[in-house]
C-alpha cells in the first residue's frame, strides 16, 4: 500500500482560517508519513507549475460564492476549473459544479426532491402488487397512484419519473419509502402581494413556514406564522414548510463511504396552522450549534419519546447524494417529523467543519487512499484495452439513479439534468473501509464487517 501511495501528489486548497480551525496540517503530516506528496496550492500562481496532481482536495465554496461580485475570486476559481478541464485524470474532491448546486438552496432542494423520488423503489408489476410488496398502485385509467386505502398519492405521472411514457392499462405498484419526506418549498423572487397567499398554497406551503436566503452562506432566517406576516418576508428567499421535529437536529457528516451522525439542538415545535404571533427572526448558528441554549431550543412542548434516525435511511440518503453529485465530503442536516416519523433533509453542506467527528482525518486518509488506489488501478488497466471490470460494475440499487455510467446530476434553472462524471466512478458495494456509524452527541464508529 505504502509503495502504491509513494510519489502520489495531492494538491489542497483551504482558506488559512479553515486550515487553522480544522488543524488540517495534522492531516497533511499523516499523508506525508505515508509517502503522499501534499502540495498546498497557491491560486495566485499558475496551477500548471504546481502539478502534476493526482487529486485535489479543496474548500473553494467560499470563493465560489464570492465569485458573483468579486472578479479576483472569479479568476481564482476559473483557474482551478481550467486546470481540472485540462487534466481530466485529476480527481477533484469535490467537483465544482456539484459545489455550486449545494451552495444554492433552491437547487439543493430540487435535487433532494428528485432523489427522494428515485429512492422510491419502483417498477413493481401487478403480480408484486398482489403479493403486497407495494404500498401504492399506479392506475393509468385514473391517471394517478393510489395507496392501499385508495387515497391518491401522485396526481401527475411526472411525480413518478420511472412511469413516464407508460401507456398500458396494467396497474403498476410503486413501493414508496415512506420514511423520507421532502418539505414543500418554493422561491419568492419579489415582494409579497395580494396573490402571494394563493401562490404559496398552490405549492403546498402552509403556516408556519421558514424563510432562508437563496445562497447557503447566509444563515439569517425567519419563521412566518400568518398571512399578516407576509409583509415581513424579504425576497429573494426560499420558503419551506416548518416541520415540527422536537427540537433535535441530526447532522450527518460524510467522508466517502463513511458517515457519522451527530445530534444537535434545534428549533422547538410550533402549533401547525396559522397563528396570531409575530414572525421570528434568527441566525441558524444560534439555534443549532452544540452549545446553544436559546429560548427557541425549548423542548417544553415535546411529548413522548423522541424518534431516532434510522441508520438504513441515513445510509441511503448519503449514498444517493454521493452518487448523484459525485461528491464525497459533505454534510446533511436531517430532522425527523414528530407527526409522521419521516426523515427530512433540510440542508446539505459542502466540506463542513466535521465538528465532533473524532476520527475525521483517519477517514479522510482512508478515503484518499482508496481514491488513489482506484485511480492507479484505472490507469494500469485501461492501457491497451478494455476498462477494468470493476469500473463497469453495477453500483447496486441506488445506482439505478445513474445507470452504469455514474453520470452526475446538475441542477440548472428549474430542471435537473445529467452531467458528465468528473473524478470517481461508482464505488463498489462492498468496501473494506465501509463503516457504519452510530448516533450520539459524540459519535462513535463501528464496523459493518
Ligand atoms: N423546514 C424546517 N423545519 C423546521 N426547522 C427547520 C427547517 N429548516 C431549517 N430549520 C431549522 O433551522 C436551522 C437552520 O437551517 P439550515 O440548516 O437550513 O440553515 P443553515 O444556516 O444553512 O445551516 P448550516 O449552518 O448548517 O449551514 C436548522 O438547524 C433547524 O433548526
Ligand atoms: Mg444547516
Amino acid at each position: 500500500m505504502q509503495t502504491l501511495l509513494k510519489g502520489r501528489r495531492v494538491g489542497y486548497w483551504l482558506s488559512e482560517k479553515k486550515i487553522k480551525k480544522m488543524n488540517f496540517l495534522v492531516f497533511v503530516d499523516m499523508c506525508r508519513k505515508r509517502g503522499i506528496e501534499m502540495v498546498q496550492l497557491d491560486l495566485s500562481r499558475p496551477l500548471e507549475e504546481q502539478g502534476p496532481l493526482d487529486v485535489i482536495i479543496h474548500k473553494l465554496a467560499d470563493l465560489i460564492l464570492a465569485d458573483q461580485n468579486d472578479t479576483q475570486a472569479l479568476l481564482l476559481v476559473q483557474s482551478v476549473q481550467d486546470y481540472i478541464d485540462t487534466h481530466p485524470e485529476t480527481v477533484v474532491l469535490d467537483p465544482l459544479p456539484a459545489i455550486r448546486t449545494l451552495l444554492d438552496r433552491c437547487k439543493s432542494y430540487q435535487l433532494i426532491r428528485r432523489l427522494e423520488d428515485c429512492m422510491k423503489d419502483s417498477g413493481w408489476t401487478e403480480d408484486d402488487a398482489k403479493l403486497e410488496k407495494c404500498q401504492s398502485m399506479w392506475c393509468p385509467s385514473r391517471n394517478g397512484a393510489f395507496n392501499r386505502k385508495g387515497a391518491l398519492q401522485f396526481q401527475s405521472i411526472v411525480d413518478v419519473p420511472i412511469l413516464k411514457g407508460m401507456t398500458s392499462g396494467t396497474m403498476i405498484g410503486v413501493l414508496i419509502d415512506e420514511r423520507i419526506c421532502s418539505p414543500p418549498f418554493m422561491v419568492l423572487r419579489s415582494e409579497c402581494g395580494t396573490d402571494t397567499l394563493k401562490h404559496i398554497q398552490k405549492h403546498g406551503i402552509t403556516f408556519p413556514f421558514i424563510c432562508k436566503t437563496p445562497n447557503s452562506n447566509s444563515h439569517e432566517m425567519a419563521i412566518i406564522f400568518s398571512e399578516e406576516d407576509l409583509k415581513d418576508v424579504k425576497p429573494p428567499c426560499v420558503i419551506q414548510n416548518f416541520i415540527n421535529h422536537d427540537a433535535v437536529l441530526y447532522k450527518v457528516y460524510v467522508v466517502g463511504e463513511a458517515y457519522y451522525v451527530v445530534e444537535r439542538p434545534s428549533i422547538r415545535n410550533f402549533p401547525s396552522g396559522p397563528a396570531e404571533r409575530k414572525p421570528i427572526f434568527f441566525h441558524s448558528h444560534d439555534v443549532s450549534k452544540p452549545e446553544c441554549a436559546s429560548d427557541l431550543n425549548s423542548r417544553a412542548n415535546v411529548e413522548g419519546v423522541s424518534r431516532v434516525p434510522i441508520d438504513e435511511v441515513i445510509r441511503e440518503i448519503s449514498r444517493c447524494l454521493r452518487r448523484a453529485l459525485d461528491v464525497s465530503l459533505f454534510g446533511i442536516d436531517i430532522i425527523i417529523s414528530n407527526q409522521t416519523g419521516q426523515h427530512a433533509v433540510i440542508d446539505i453542506n459542502a466540506f463542513p467543519g466535521y465538528e465532533g467527528v473524532p476520527e475525521f482525518f483517519d477517514d479522510l486518509l482512508s478515503h484518499l487512499t482508496s481514491v488513489l488506489q482506484e485511480r492507479a488501478f484505472e490507469n494500469t488497466s485501461v492501457v491497451g484495452g478494455q476498462p477494468p471490470a470493476a469500473a463497469l460494475a453495477d453500483c447496486g440499487k441506488p445506482c439505478m439513479l445513474l445507470g452504469n455510467e455514474a453520470n452526475t446530476w446538475i441542477v440548472e434553472g428549474d430542471c435537473v439534468k445529467w452531467g458528465g462524471n468528473q473524478g470517481l466512478g461508482c464505488d463498489s458495494e462492498v468496501s473494506a473501509n465501509f463503516q457504519q456509524h452510530c448516533v450520539s452527541a459524540i459519535p462513535t464508529k463501528a464496523s459493518s464487517q
